[in-house]
């Protein structure tokens, strides 16, 4: 039987794959970009629960390094839906305490929205009920091999000795490097892969994949699934608590 600590633990950090936003779009004849808007407004409700469920930490995967893939027009919608999205919710953020981080390499990124995610971030840093991270032109192979290309310069430049890096090492020069590793990993829209997300950070995180598609996806929702986390005994490659 588990003890009683086990049962109620918390999904101190949670992260959400948000998928599902062009096939809600095409099941009601609309654009893609229709469904990203949709999608967008979901964030506001989720972000705004954590506090309640005792989610410190939520980290959310907006566009993929393998997302520049899709057409111009959908590209280029999304990034202007970015920009829209910070302007609109930067005070609700501010005032919520809410403090946004983004992660991703932002080079690819064009020069305004960069600034304004930079602002954004400078805007929120004191808050801290609530650690949202949101991921834009993110990919987990290409964390790490950013990661390592710095650790490696370290190591030219004589800042870094070789003989000392372990997985702490690594750590501290993903984007991630100031958050915890996830608890728990919720993927909407029936797809049950990882699609380059958070590759090294959720090595034993729980993994819930539903059916939902991201604009459909409420807070009742996202309430059952921490509580099913909440019921879920990890024991992370060793035996069970007797
Ligand atoms: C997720 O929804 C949002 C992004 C990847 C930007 P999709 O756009 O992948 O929606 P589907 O998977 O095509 O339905
Ligand atoms: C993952 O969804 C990326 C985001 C949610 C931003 P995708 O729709 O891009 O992933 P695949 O193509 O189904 O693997
Ligand atoms: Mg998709």
């Amino acid at each position: 039987m588990p003890k009683d600590k086990e049962i109620n633990r918390t999904a101190e950090h949670v992260a959400i794959i948000m998928d599902g936003n062009g096939r809600w779009a095409a099941a009601r004849g609309k654009p893609r970009l229709y469904g990203h808007q949709a999608g967008a407004k979901r964030v506001r409700d989720i972000v705004e629960a954590c506090p309640h469920l005792g989610v410190r930490y939520l980290t959310v995967f907006a566009f993929s390094t393998e997302n520049w893939k899709r057409t111009q027009t959908e590209v280029a919608g999304l990034m202007r839906l970015f920009k829209k999205y910070i302007l609109s919710e930067a005070k609700r953020l501010v005032n919520a305490g809410v403090c946004v981080r983004f992660i991703g390499d932002r080079l690819r990124l064009e020069p305004g929205l960069v600034q304004l995610m930079d602002e954004l971030e400078e805007m929120t840093a004191k808050n801290s009920l609530v650690n949202l991270t949101v991921a834009i032109n993110y990919g987990g192979r290409d964390e790490v091999a950013r990661a390592t290309k710095r650790m490696a310069q370290d190591v030219a430049k004589g800042f870094l000795n070789p003989e000392t890096v372990n997985e702490q090492t690594l750590a501290g020069y993903l984007d991630t490097y100031v958050l915890p590793d996830p608890d728990l990993v919720i993927r909407t829209s029936g797809e049950a892969r990882i699609s380059n997300f958070l590759l090294w950070q959720s090595a034993y995180s729980e993994y819930e994949f539903v059916k939902t598609l991201w604009p459909d996806f409420t807070v009742q929702d996202f309430q059952k699934i921490v509580a099913i986390f909440a019921g879920k005994e990890r024991r992370f490659g060793g035996l069970l608590a007797s």
